[in-house]
């Protein structure tokens, strides 16, 4: 957001995913759109500038080039390459500051975690019964949830680069992994991932290039693949064989359950075997949220801290 000296609010942007334009740039041209001078104005961001061009150009650069005057960033960057925006900035005689704000830390956790451990951030998530079941007996799942849930879910998948399932999930769903989050018109649509050896040719998910096939049964190598196209955020969708093998691996940083008040008794479980056999053993989740989304919960948690 870029402040003018009497508080009004010149121009508003926010990072729309991987490959567009970062906050700053976007905040910047909103304020040219709206025909407004930014000059000697106070640039207030999540997190500190970026001072290096990947994708798009750096920040610092954009900021000084428009006579921003001053600048209030809540989270240092943690990414060795792109660091070092603040000291850019106060070198070229702009007063940039730190100013911390755990908001803003919640806000660019999964982006904070994934640059601190080197791959994706990963986000486990599966719609389930009481009884913790994600299909019946006989392989159908739709509907474990309801509209509600579902919307959200969508929502979810806008916000993140990647969407990874199995060849399983594939085979008996033919799911489309697209994003459409209600009154949204044209949402961002996240890479989708299919993890597994066998040919699934001709589903839904091959029907445009935003896809990739990775033919392996390792969760490591998963990341990698997504890793190296840029991917910071991935939801992996199930079914429980690929969900089981990223949390056997220490691979989970949040789960999303949607719980349904549904009881199938029989069916596939959300998670298979970890090798774990006594209470003691639980992998337990931190800053749990509970929603209610219609008849449905979702309970979301994570798994991992990305660095404060
Ligand atoms: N309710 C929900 O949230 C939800 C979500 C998704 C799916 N589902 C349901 O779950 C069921 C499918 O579950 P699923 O477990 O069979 O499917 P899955 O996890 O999507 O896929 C399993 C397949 O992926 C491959 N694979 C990838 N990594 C693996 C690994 N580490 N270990 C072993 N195999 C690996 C194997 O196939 P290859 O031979 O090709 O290598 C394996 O057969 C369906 O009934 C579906 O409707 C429910």
């Amino acid at each position: 957001m870029i402040v003018g000296a009497d508080g009004t609010v010149l121009g508003e942007g926010w990072h729309r995913g991987a490959g567009t334009p970062h906050a700053e740039p976007a905040a910047l041209d909103d304020a040219r759109a709206r025909g407004l001078d930014v000059t000697g104005a106070t640039a207030y961001v999540t997190l500190e500038p970026c001072a290096h061009t990947g994708r798009t150009g750096p920040c610092t650069d954009a900021l000084t080039r428009a006579g921003i005057g001053a600048v209030r960033y809540a989270v240092e960057d943690p990414n060795p390459v792109a660091s070092g925006g603040g000291e850019v900035l106060r070198s070229r005689g702009i007063d940039a500051r730190h100013a911390p704000l755990r908001a803003a830390w919640e806000v660019n956790r999964r982006w904070i975690g994934a640059v601190a451990h080197g791959r994706p951030w990963v986000i486990a998530k599966w719609a389930q019964t009481l009884d913790g079941r994600t299909a019946a007996a006989d392989g159908t799942s739709f509907w474990v949830t309801g509209e509600e849930a579902r919307a959200h879910a969508h929502t979810v998948r806008a916000e993140v680069d990647a969407i990874l399932v199995g060849t399983g999930t594939v085979k008996a769903d033919d799911p489309a992994l697209s994003a459409r989050p209600a009154h949204v018109e044209s949402p961002h649509q996240p890479l989708r991932a299919v993890l597994g050896m066998s040919d699934t040719f001709g589903a839904k998910v091959w029907r445009d290039e935003n896809a990739i096939a990775i033919r392996s049964h390792d969760p490591h190598e998963a990341l990698a693949a997504l890793e190296a196209r840029e991917v910071r955020t991935v939801v992996v969708e199930g079914g429980g064989t690929v969900t089981t093998a990223f949390l056997r691996a220490g691979l989970v940083d949040e789960v999303h359950a949607y719980i349904a008040p549904a009881i199938l008794g029989s069916g596939t479980n959300a998670v298979g075997d970890l090798g774990i056999g006594t209470m003691g053993g639980a992998l337990r989740g931190q800053d749990v949220t509970a929603t209610a989304l219609g008849v449905d919960t979702l309970v979301t948690a994570f798994f991992q801290r990305g660095p404060q």
